[in-house]
């Protein structure tokens, strides 16, 4: 009887309760497996009692990062963590968008704003996003038009100040016209996908909390989309040893019908809207239990 950990957080004022994840606990009970639902800063937890740690809806991590990837490692040491440590590290940074670049894949055009960098460099001729390289359900993004630069400037200062790491992207138009794609891949295979509205609406300040998933339905991925999936899952460090990964696409400057882009590569956290795809329920499971047997 495998046993498993599905790794979540204490609830909080600024996170959404994990619907996924009362499911996984039922369902891998029904097929005998051993199965809890843990808090990933729990330190009464023994891990190494797990065959198997699974990351589902560690949702504070993004402004935790630090404290959250030394526990990745450590845990990652007492029992086999999906996905592995290196890989949680190298996904928690949104730099890894450059690599995917570097790599040939399309992604959204991005620059990064350091520390230090000054906002000297924010678009004067389009509209753009600010956003944080550690980021989860759009928390300190916003949209600005070249006359709002000041309040801009506001935003990288503060998070400069807290220490983020600032991306700065055109504002994808095909987003309000084709929405955003998030294709969800468990076990090595796909598993389903979902598409959602846009989340920046025009003057929504960065520090408010927005809907996540407006607008949320299940989608067939085209074949354009899922060549690009493939593409940037093939350029992720140690690929071969991830179980689950979820791929978030938008068309590019040409709208809907133009190439698709990767908004982001979500392997550490996904929500699955396993309520959107309940016939998704059974292939987790078996992917999950067959990962616990290493
Ligand atoms: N460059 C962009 N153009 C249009 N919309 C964007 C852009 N960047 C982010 N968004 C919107 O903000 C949301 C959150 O951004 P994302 O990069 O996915 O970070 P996270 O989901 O990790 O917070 C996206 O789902 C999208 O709706
Ligand atoms: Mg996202």
């Amino acid at each position: 009887m495998p046993r498993i950990a599905l790794v979540t957080c204490r609830p909080g004022p600024e996170i959404s309760v994990d619907r996924d994840l009362p499911v996984l606990v039922g369902a891998l009970r029904e097929v005998g497996a051993e199965a809890d639902a843990v808090c990933w800063d729990d330190e009464t937890v023994d891990w190494s009692g797990y065959d198997l740690a699974v990351l589902r809806s560690t949702w504070d991590y993004s402004w935790r990062a630090a404290e959250f990837l030394a526990w990745a490692e450590r845990c990652g040491k007492e029992t086999r963590l999906a996905n592995p440590a290196e890989v949680v590290r190298w996904n928690a940074d949104k730099r890894y968008l450059g690599e995917l670049a570097a790599a040939g894949v399309p992604v959204v055009p991005t620059r990064y704003l350091a520390p230090g960098d000054g906002a000297d460099g924010l678009p004067v001729d389009h509209e753009y996003v600010v956003k944080p390289t550690s980021g989860a359900g759009a928390r300190f993004a916003a949209r600005y038009t070249p006359d709002e630069h000041d309040t801009a400037a506001g935003q990288l200062a503060r998070m400069h100040a807290e220490g983020f790491t600032a991306m700065v992207q055109p504002y994808v138009k095909g987003i309000d016209v084709s929405g955003e794609r998030a294709l969800q891949f468990y076990g090595g295979r796909l598993l389903h996908a979902s598409r959602k509205g846009a989340v920046l609406t025009p003057g929504t300040p960065y520090d408010s909390r927005k809907v996540a998933h407006p607008g949320l339905e299940p989608w067939t991925p085209t074949p354009a989309e899922l060549a690009v999936a493939e593409r940037a899952l093939a350029a992720v460090p140690r690929a071969p040893e991830l179980l689950y990964a979820r791929v978030d696409l938008v068309d590019g400057e040409d709208g809907a019908g133009g190439e698709p882009r990767v908004m982001e590569l979500e392997l550490v956290e996904p929500n699955l809207f396993l309520s959107l795809h309940t016939g998704s329920v059974p292939r987790v499971v078996d992917a999950i239990v067959a990962a616990a047997a290493g």
